[in-house]
């Protein structure tokens, strides 16, 4: 898994930092290629020679080099590596990266990245039991950055807790874990609606609504990017797919419901399509004719299928007779008045978890622009999001619903501890 690898390794200030050539040389025998970044702090406790001479490479270290920059250099480190390893990750490195600090060249790159991060925690046990660094590192961790330690043992302070910085051997093993996959929602399934319905009226006239299916679409790829098995299902629309998602192509509310049903059970549910309510009752079979001057067709409509009504109180039914309900259950609500009290009606009325409330008033552009406002409606209260990118609102739902399914997991585990403690 590490043979042929760029291993970028991050050395910060803790005494940890004079297992790191140690650490670099494990790396390389196991065939990576290993690139050294030293912070200040760092070149306290270990040499850039002795990293350099182990590595093979040159050591990075000042984030102001000239020479550096003029390549860009701390954007070209970050985009070049394949998996970045934080050793020793010190309680400061930590509540800087969870922060978006880029205060030197570890924090810089780390900011830049795309790419997979290790993180290697070593301080003193009560500083890795302050809450203020177990929110620091339950946020990186919902943002997809893997962990390895700290292990119990002596501390380089003399106290003895939690906080040794995780073995060479188990260091090695969480990133090749790390290079085969990151990301919070890995191993989670994931269903998205998107896009508008078109209900055909005879064979060249439709029922349609503005959705241009940007917000849904950029939902399905942020929960894919943090690593969530994601199938799209879309109405027409003309923008391109995300990477990485399984795409089912709809045209009516109809053939969405059966899709939904058809993707199998999922985890995670968004209903961001604008589902037309109302059908053809009979679709006629030849083009409409105009009729005598002041004649106009009368259009007898019936109702489609309420697709998230349906997967929140009934569940997903793949065909089986047992139908699942997904963990979460997100839908929109896409009003033009009275945003949150019919916001609150529907969560209540669709028996979801959380509504995404907008004004799609023509004013707003919301339907059909890039930019969203949205209201976060769940039953414990609501949250207002300020207005922001289609895509940045999908990555900040895809973070919440990723910080979500960890709270309920350790909730889970909590309660199975608990319930063994009692028997
Ligand atoms: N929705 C659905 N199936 C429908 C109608 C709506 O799954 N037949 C979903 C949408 O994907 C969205 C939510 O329900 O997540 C609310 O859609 P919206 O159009 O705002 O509300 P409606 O339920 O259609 O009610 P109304 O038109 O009265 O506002």
């Amino acid at each position: 898994m590490l043979n042929g690898k760029n291993i970028l390794l991050a050395i910060t200030g803790g005494i940890a930092a004079y297992k790191t050539p140690e650490l670099a040389r494990a790396l390389k025998k196991a065939g990576a290629d290993v690139t050294c970044v030293l912070s200040q702090n760092g070149a306290q406790f270990v040499s850039e020679l002795a990293l350099q001479s182990v590595s093979g490479n040159r050591v990075y270290g000042d984030l102001f080099s000239l020479t550096d920059e003029h390549e860009m250099g701390h954007i070209s480190l970050a985009r070049n590596a394949d998996l970045i390893i934080v050793a020793p990750a010190t309680a400061n490195t930590l509540a800087k990266i969870a922060h978006g600090e880029a205060t030197n060249m570890v924090t810089t790159l780390l900011l830049a990245t795309t790419k997979p991060i290790l993180l290697a925690p070593a301080m003193n046990w009560a500083m890795w039991e302050n809450p203020a660094t177990v929110e620091n590192v339950k946020t990186l961790s919902v943002r997809g950055a893997s962990m390895v330690g700290p292990v119990a043992g002596e501390l380089a302070c003399g106290e003895e807790g939690m906080g040794r910085m995780a073995d060479i051997e188990d260091i090695l093993e969480a990133a090749e874990m790390a290079l085969e996959l990151s990301g919070p929602l890995k191993g989670v399934l994931a269903t998205v609606t998107s896009g508008p319905t078109h209900e055909p009226i005879d064979p060249v006239r439709y029922i349609a609504n503005r959705s241009s299916g940007k917000q849904g679409h950029a939902i399905a790829g942020a929960l894919a990017e943090l690593g969530a098995e994601v199938t799209l299902i879309s109405g027409p629309t003309n923008i391109a797919p995300p990477e990485n998602i399984t795409l089912v192509n709809v045209i009516t509310a109809n053939e969405m419901m059966a899709a939904v049903n058809n993707s199998g059970c999922a985890d995670i549910f968004v209903g961001a399509a604008a589902v037309s309510d109302w059908r053809m009752a009979d679709t006629k079979k030849q083009k409409i004719k105009k009729q005598s001057p002041g004649t106009v067709p009368e259009l007898k409509l019936t109702e489609n299928p309420d697709i998230l009504k349906t997967v929140a109180t009934i569940g997903i039914s793949g065909g089986l007779s047992n139908s699942a309900r997904p963990q979460l259950v997100i839908g929109f609500a896409a009003e033009t008045e009275n945003l949150i009290e019919n916001a609150r009606r529907k969560l209540a009325a669709k028996g979801c978890d959380w509504i995404l409330a907008n004004d799609v008033s023509n004013e707003t552009d919301t339907f059909g622009g890039d930019d969203n406002q949205v209201h976060l409606v769940t039953r414990s209260g609501v949250e207002e999001w300020p207005r922001m990118n289609k895509r940045q609102l999908a990555k900040k739902l895809a973070e919440k619903i990723a910080d979500t399914l960890l709270d309920n997991s350790r909730l889970a585990n909590a309660h199975l501890t608990s319930t063994k403690d009692v028997s």
